[in-house]
C-alpha cells in the first residue's frame, strides 16, 4: 500500500449538524479519521458525543434531524444515500461498542448464540465451523473456558465479561471502523484498563479506524494518537495527543488539561470547569464557550471562529487562542 492510499480517510465528516426541532445540538462538526488511527473524542457530559457516534453508526433516534456537507465512510454516503446501503455497512464495516453492555445484550439468549448470530450473518458460517468460530471469538476477547462460557446468559456474567462479549460481537464482522462510546464507564479501573488494552489492541492490529469516545482525558491520552475536544456540540480543538497536552490553545481545552492531574489514574470526569453548557433554547453565542470563557471578546458571541490548523495538524477554533 502506498503512502497516499494509506492517508485516504476511512471516515470523513464535514459540517455535520444534528438538531431536535429548531435546536441544533451538534453544529459545524468536521473531522477525518484514517485507517489504523485511534482518535479520541472528549467533552463533558451533554456535549453531543453520543449523538455524533449514533449518527455515524446510523442508529440515531428518528426525532433527530441530521444534515452534513459530507458524511462518508469508505466512499459510502452515511447522511443521504440509500438506507439499505447504510444498513449493510453497520455491523459488518462499522463495529460499535457502547456503555452498559448488559443492556445491549439479549438477556434470554446465551452469549454463544448472540455471537453466532453475527458470525452467521457477516461471515456466512454454519455448523461445526460456526461453533468453532464462536469459541475463537470468545478466546480472542480473553474469556476463559470459551466452550463453557458460550452457554452462559448475560445475567450470569460480570459487567466486564459482558463488555468483552460486546467487543467480540463488534469485531465479528471484521469492521474497518470501530466506534466505542464510553466503553468502560461504570467498570472498575483495573477492568477498564484490561478492556481498553484488549479492544484497542485488536483495533491496532487489524488497522481499524477507531473513534474512542470518553469523558476521561487521561484515557484519551493513554490510548489515542489524536484527540478532538468537543464543547456544547462544537469541536473547539483537534490535535496530536502530545501536542494537545504540551500546548492546548482553546481556553476550554486548556482548562480541561489544567484540571487533569498529570499522574491521573482515577477517572477525571471533566467536572473541574467553571460554568455550565449553554442553554440551547436561549440565545446561543456563536462560540458556545463564550459564556464560560475568561478571554471572551465581543466577536465571540456574534461570529463563530472556524478551525485553523498549523503545519503539525494542531487546530483550534478560537478568536483569542493561547
Ligand atoms: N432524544 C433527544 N431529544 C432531545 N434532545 C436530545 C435527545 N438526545 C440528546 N439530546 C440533547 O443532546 C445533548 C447531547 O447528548 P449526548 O450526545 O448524549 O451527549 P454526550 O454523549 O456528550 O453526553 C443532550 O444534552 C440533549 O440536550
Ligand atoms: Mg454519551
Amino acid at each position: 500500500m502506498t503512502a497516499s492510499t494509506e492517508r485516504t480517510p476511512a471516515l470523513e465528516v464535514d459540517d455535520l449538524e444534528i438538531s431536535f426541532g429548531a435546536r441544533p445540538v451538534v453544529k459545524g462538526v468536521s473531522f477525518q479519521l484514517a485507517p489504523g488511527e485511534i482518535m479520541a473524542l472528549v467533552g463533558e457530559s451533554g456535549s453531543g458525543k453520543s449523538l455524533l457516534a449514533h449518527a455515524i453508526a446510523g442508529i440515531l433516534t428518528p426525532a433527530a434531524r441530521v444534515s452534513a456537507s459530507r458524511m462518508e465512510f469508505g466512499g459510502v454516503d452515511l447522511a443521504g444515500g440509500s438506507p439499505r446501503a447504510r444498513a449493510s455497512l453497520r455491523g459488518r464495516e462499522i463495529g460499535v461498542v457502547f456503555q452498559n453492555p448488559r443492556a445491549a445484550l439479549n438477556p434470554s439468549r446465551t452469549i454463544g448464540r448472540q455471537i453466532a448470530d453475527v458470525l452467521r450473518e457477516h461471515r456466512g458460517l454454519a455448523g461445526a465451523r460456526l461453533t468453532e468460530a464462536v469459541h475463537g471469538a470468545l478466546a480472542d476477547v480473553r474469556i476463559p473456558e470459551p466452550e463453557m462460557r458460550a452457554r452462559a446468559y448475560p445475567g450470569e456474567l460480570s459487567g466486564g465479561m459482558c463488555q468483552r462479549v460486546m467487543i467480540a460481537i463488534a469485531l465479528a464482522g471484521n469492521p474497518s471502523l470501530l466506534i466505542a462510546d464510553e466503553p468502560t464507564t461504570g467498570l472498575d479501573t483495573t477492568t477498564q484498563a484490561a478492556i481498553l488494552d484488549l479492544m484497542l489492541g485488536h483495533a491496532r492490529e487489524r488497522r481499524m479506524a477507531t473513534l474512542f469516545i470518553t469523558h476521561d482525558l487521561a484515557l484519551a491520552r493513554a490510548y489515542a494518537e489524536r484527540i478532538v475536544v468537543m464543547h456544547a456540540g462544537q469541536i473547539v480543538e483537534e490535535a496530536p495527543t502530545e501536542s494537545l497536552f504540551a500546548a492546548p490553545r482553546h481556553p476550554y481545552a486548556a482548562a480541561l488539561i489544567g484540571a487533569t492531574p498529570a499522574d491521573a489514574t482515577e477517572v477525571s470526569d471533566l467536572k473541574g470547569i467553571a460554568g455550565s453548557l449553554p442553554d440551547l433554547d436561549g440565545v446561543v453565542p456563536a462560540c458556545r464557550f463564550a459564556g464560560r470563557c475568561d478571554r471572551v471578546i465581543a466577536r465571540c458571541r456574534d461570529e463563530g471562529p472556524q478551525m485553523v490548523f498549523d503545519a503539525g495538524r494542531h487546530g483550534t477554533a478560537c478568536w483569542v487562542p493561547r
